[in-house]
């Protein structure tokens, strides 16, 4: 264990180090936030470039070390400056806040199909059309039948946006394009332009609103027609994603141009560890989205399954889990002695035959030095060729399979216990088992002369435990704000389908020579673009709900998840599996706005100072605040988090919309796995018209609580909409050290999704 993950290490190092390694004196990016954008033709960019004037002296300095103005629908710049240089715009007037760029990690088909979001049996209108999905991600290939315009009319009138880039074209599906590189470095695999030389971009956006794409497939594994969960819609790439990462000042930039384009959605599959709001451009960006109505989904993460991990927890953004669909890729071992054990992994490919079998720890490269000990883990370099060529190895340790392709082995069984949920593609015939079963056939191979096997080809079966939320995607408790229940919800993120760049390593191997149009991946990022896809559905039936309304849709209609296969429950999956044609009919939705908004922060503590880090706006916290619980903001979820060893006490104010039978009645009941005691005032509501609004009070009480926490739900009903609001009570266990640590390692699971060998931050 102690070696096993040294290349994840490697991308924790590079993180810090384009952070911080030459922090001194050398002009660095940094991004200065003024709020606001400021009315009237004010020359934003020439107020940018004084500011630097003054500070640096002179206008050919100010020039040289502006990056990027932001003026279309926030005010501040990007600019290259010392920390010195920082501090002194920091105390300027009308200077929100200076942050430090700092690099973001990235974090079908089918999916849709186990949504019921069938093809010819749902609901489309032409309104579909008008609506644009804006993703901020590794960029795009334009070509990928995917994103084919046919039969697609001209972008909606209200488009602002453009295509920008070399050797580029958008269409009448991917109608913009931009990309940001704030830190001016390029990787050789790198397109200067929308161009995606990652893979990512291309599957979230194929994902979120891909075109129908029949016979798409991985080698001919998980084959159907691929696509989007709204095919008509538009999509605008906004790449912020690197070979080295995703940096802040490029996605605050990417945020001003995209709700100033007019896209309807946002989708951001990328982020950090859980920042405070005024620090996390991700929650700043997000907010003046929401000003203008244009909704934000968000992956959770991928540091799971360790509890507080969840980042990207803004309010007004939608945080997305990643959980599995019926269909699982397994690929089986078979033995000489005729033992047959099941494996995970994506395995396009058949061992023709069977071959001899070889542990890797019988196999060291001596005269480099290892030792059985070390091969064993079939790391690259540490065989001997000799005794693997032509060879299955087993290995105990999950790897990306190179370390046998270079010491010429024809196949891997690789066992691990911990990637049992999911599955990776290899360059070459693998399978990862089970430690019980890699000793088996440890024991088999020990037990003869002649020990062979081989790999079948992998195949898909139906997953009957689906949906359950996968180990790494990241969970509760949510730590920066713990009165708001984060994941929000969970939605297909495990062995995704969906379009590739053809100039990207497929499997994890960063050297993988195969190419592909199609690819299957997982993560937290996969899971995001299905929720942008389907609120880009509901938007294209009803075109004036806000963000809150859209959220909580998806929220109070979602598949109820059994926490049996999940036991950290709400905080694996939030209000449960996303039903996108049952949102559409919520009957009853939780509203909020900017003012609910700022409410909730000022309640937070926050001070008209750090307010308006966040806001960007004249917003101001009433003096004195009371600060408290944020239960009071209109949220589709209550979060009740106690002081160990204290009662359980507290009132949520909730008010609800009719966008149902505009004449109707609604009944209350809760149900809870403890015994609880949970007031609902009123409990029956009455509406006579749609867009009616009506509030009721939730008061929940309790002795004290002997377990980390306790779930629950509060449903209204009428004769045909069932709206359902999870309650978790809570003890606020601050995270262990061992906690943490594990969280550290787990979130290296970014690299070895995409492990580049020379230890640059990879994606997904
Ligand atoms: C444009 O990009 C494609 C895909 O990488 C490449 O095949 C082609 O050669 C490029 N054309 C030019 C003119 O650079
Ligand atoms: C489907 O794709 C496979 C390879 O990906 C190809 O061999 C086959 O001919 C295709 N079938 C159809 C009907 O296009
Ligand atoms: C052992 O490792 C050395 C150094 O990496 C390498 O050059 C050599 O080819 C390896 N030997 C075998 C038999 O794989
Ligand atoms: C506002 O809060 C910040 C951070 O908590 C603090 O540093 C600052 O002094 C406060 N400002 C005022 C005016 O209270």
């Amino acid at each position: 264990m102690a070696t096993k993950p040294f290349f994840l290490l490697y991308t924790l190092l590079f993180v810090s180090c384009l952070i911080c390694c030459h922090c001194h004196e050398e002009r660095k990016v940094h991004i200065v936030y003024m709020g606001e954008k400021p009315k009237g033709g004010f020359a934003v960019k020439s107020m940018h470039h004084s500011i630097l004037e003054d500070v640096l002296g002179s206008a050919a300095g100010a020039k040289e070390s502006l990056v990027y103005s932001y003026g279309r629908s926030f005010n501040g710049f990007a600019a290259r400056l010392t920390d010195k240089e920082a501090a002194k715009i920091q105390e300027m007037d009308g200077v929100v806040s200076v942050l430090p760029n700092t690099i973001l990690k990235l974090h079908t088909t089918k999916s849709w199909d186990f949504m019921g979001v069938t093809i010819g049996g749902t609901l489309r209108l032409p309104t579909e059309a008008n609506v644009i999905v804006g993703l901020l991600d590794t960029g795009i290939w334009p070509e990928s039948a995917s994103f084919s315009d046919q039969g697609m009319g001209p972008p909606p009138a209200k488009w602002k946006g453009i295509c920008h880039g070399a050797n580029f074209t958008c269409n009448n599906k991917i109608i913009g394009a931009r990309y940001y590189n704030s830190e001016g470095f390029y990787d050789p695999t790198d397109f200067k332009s929308p161009r995606d030389s990652e893979g990512h971009g291309t599957h979230t956006s194929s994902t979120a609103a891909g075109a129908l794409v029949p016979n798409a497939s991985y080698f001919g594994l998980a084959n159907g027609i691929a696509r989007g969960g709204v095919p008509k819609a538009r999509i605008a790439m906004y790449k912020v994603c690197w070979a080295f990462g995703c940096g802040t000042a490029d996605i605050l930039a990417a945020f001003d141009d995209a709700i100033a384009d007019g896209v309807d959605v946002i989708s951001v599959s990328l982020g950090g560890p859980p920042f405070p709001f005024f620090d996390d451009v991700i929650a700043i960006g997000s907010f003046h989205a929401m000003k203008k109505g244009i909704v934000t989904a968000n992956s959770a993460g991928n540091s799971g399954p360790y509890p507080g991990t969840v980042s990207n927890v803004a309010p007004w953004t939608i945080t997305v889990a990643a959980s599995t669909i019926n269909r699982k890729f397994i690929a089986k071992v078979a033995l000489g002695n005729g033992q047959i054990f099941i494996g995970n992994s994506i395995n396009p490919f058949p061992l023709m035959g069977t071959y001899p079998l070889i542990y890797g720890g019988s196999a060291p490269n001596i005269s480099a030095g290892e030792s059985g000990d070390i091969s064993r883990y079939c790391y690259p370099g540490v065989l001997n060729s000799y005794k693997t060529e032509g060879k299955i190895v087993l290995c105990d340790a999950i790897w990306d399979g190179s370390g046998v392709l270079m010491a010429n082995g024809v196949g891997v069984i690789m066992s691990d216990s911990e990637y049992s949920d999911f599955a990776f593609s290899y360059p070459l015939p693998a399978t990862l088992i089970s430690v019980e079963d890699g000793k088996q056939i440890l024991e088999y191979i020990q037990s003869t002369s002649d020990p062979f096997a081989t790999i079948l080809m992998g195949e898909t079966i139906e997953d009957v435990m689906a949906p359950t939320v996968v180990s790494f995607s990241s969970r509760g408790p949510n730590y920066v704000v713990p009165d708001i229940l984060k994941p929000d919800l969970t939605a297909p993120g495990v062995d995704i389908l969906a379009s590739w760049s053809p100039v990207a390593p497929p499997s994890i191997y960063y050297d993988d020579p195969l190419r592909v149009n199609y690819n299957v991946i997982s993560g937290t990022s996969m899971s995001c673009p299905h929720v942008s896809g389907a609120a880009a559905y509901i938007k294209s039936v009803h075109p004036n709900w806000s963000p809150a309304a859209i959220k909580s849709a998806l929220m109070t209609t979602a598949m109820v998840m059994d926490p049996r296969k999940n036991t950290d429950a709400e905080f694996a999956y939030g209000a449960g599996h996303i039903d996108p044609i049952k949102a559409l009919n919520p009957g009853l939705i939780f509203d909020a706005s900017e003012k609910d908004y700022v409410d909730f922060l000022c309640k937070q503590g926050y001070n008209t100072t750090t307010l308006r880090l966040v806001t960007g706006d004249k917003s101001t916290c009433p003096k004195p605040t009371t600060i408290g619980k944020a239960w009071n903001l209109n949220y589709p979820s209550f979060a009740l988090s106690v002081i160990d060893g204290q009662r359980i006490w507290g009132v949520f104010p909730r008010t609800v919309t009719n966008v149902g039978t505009p004449s109707s009645t609604y009944y209350a009941s809760w149900s809870s796995s403890y015994p609880l005691t949970v007031t609902i005032t009123p409990s029956v509501l009455s509406f006579s018209s749609r867009g009616e609004t009506k509030s009721f009070t939730v008061t929940v009480s309790g002795g004290a609580i002997s377990q980390q926490f306790i779930s629950g739900y509060i449903v209204w009903k009428d004769e045909t909409h069932t709206v359902r609001m999870p309650l978790v009570v809570f003890t606020m266990l601050p995270p262990t050290n061992d906690e943490l640590m594990a969280a550290h390692v787990r979130r290296s699971f970014d690299g070895l999704s995409r492990y580049r060998k020379n230890g640059k931050l990879g994606a997904h």
